[in-house]
């Protein structure tokens, strides 16, 4: 008998076929709306396997119901919305989608960090506002990219990919790392620093790093003041490595220079946020990954990770080893 997998959002139709022609396939039907708690709930009961977004929230409350559920793959690299050790403690596999969009989240971390230092969307706005009277000396200036200091917060493929960007542009490149990588430093000239020191030294600090509990609110009111008047955050991990209320006030008291933020604690943002109203922060509806190709290649690859594991094979990129 063909076993039955949920797939929490409607994905293409060739990633659909390719699952159908192994599976029985129930899939929630739109393509921008996450599926509801109660429906997750009940369809969770007695499917083998999970296709799932970071919208959902899978906890022990969803773990609960499952009563054959095997696999869980997650279309995303970050997993943070998953319980992993209730899904491990329970003898499921959990999947990700790692090295598939290494290249392109740093070409937004990029791009969100150079549209930060020069003004990009707000110039945009100022000149459609009307307000563009003439030109002068000082109008829309910002920071300079070329040949400043570069921190990056979290050495995994993400920053290694972001210190690739950033040669092109002279720039010095920091680091800090739960564990320091000498060969790193070696290899791709960049040096490491104590968190402190990193805050202190860089002209923009970009966050690269997994969400846990343990890094909650990493960045705060005492990080922020260690941080350069003339410094700018980027965020393009998780919202909730930033305490967002310690950030709109450094940004609005002159602390720090400018924000990138492509995430956010609670998403979609609300458009009452105080961040949303201070011209000095772009902000992204979390897009890091979002190209046509990148995206494709992430569907396909969770659901290579749950045709591997439901037909008795290995997941390509666990993020668990089964008990
Ligand atoms: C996106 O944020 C991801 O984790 O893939």
């Amino acid at each position: 008998m063909k076993k039955t997998i949920y797939i929490t959002r409607k994905l293409p139709g060739e990633i659909v076929d390719k699952l159908s022609s192994q599976f029985h396939v129930k899939m929630w039907s739109e393509e921008n709306v996450p599926v509801p708690r109660d429906v997750l709930l009940k369809e969770i009961e007695e499917v083998d396997g999970l296709i799932c977004l970071l919208t959902e929230k899978i906890d022990e409350e969803v773990l609960s119901k499952a009563k054959q559920l095997q696999v869980i793959s997650n279309i995303a690299v970050g997993y943070n919305n998953i319980d992993i050790q209730t899904a491990t403690d329970r003898g499921m596999i959990v999947t990700n989608t790692p090295g598939v969009l290494t290249e392109t989240t740093a070409d937004l971390t990029f791009a969100l960090l150079m549209a930060a230092a020069r003004r990009v969307v707000e110039g945009s706005d100022y000149l459609r506002s009307g307000e563009w009277g003439a030109w002068s000396l000082m109008q829309m200036t910002g920071q300079d990219i070329y040949g400043a200091t570069l921190g990056i917060i979290g050495l995994g493929r993400i920053g290694e990919a972001l210190v690739k960007r950033a040669h092109g542009f002279d720039m010095n490149v920091l680091y800090h790392n739960r564990t320091r990588k000498l060969e790193k430093e070696e290899q791709l000239g960049i040096h490491y620093r104590e968190m402190r020191d990193l805050l202190q030294q860089s002209d923009f600090v970009c966050l690269l790093l997994p969400y846990s509990p343990e890094v909650h609110h990493l960045i705060g009111k005492d990080e922020l003041s260690l941080m350069k008047k003339d410094a700018i955050l980027i965020n393009t991990a998780r919202g909730g490595i930033v305490d967002e209320e310690a950030l709109y006030h450094s940004l609005k008291d002159g602390e720090i220079w400018g924000a990138g933020l492509d995430v956010f604690e609670q998403e979609p943002v609300s458009l009452d946020h105080p961040l949303l109203s201070l011209p000095n922060v772009v902000t992204l509806p979390h897009i890091g990954s979002a190209s046509v190709k990148t995206r494709m290649k992430m569907a396909h690859l969770a659901s290579d990770n749950m045709l591997s594991v439901l037909t008795g094979g290995e997941a390509l990129t666990p993020v668990n080893t089964k008990k």
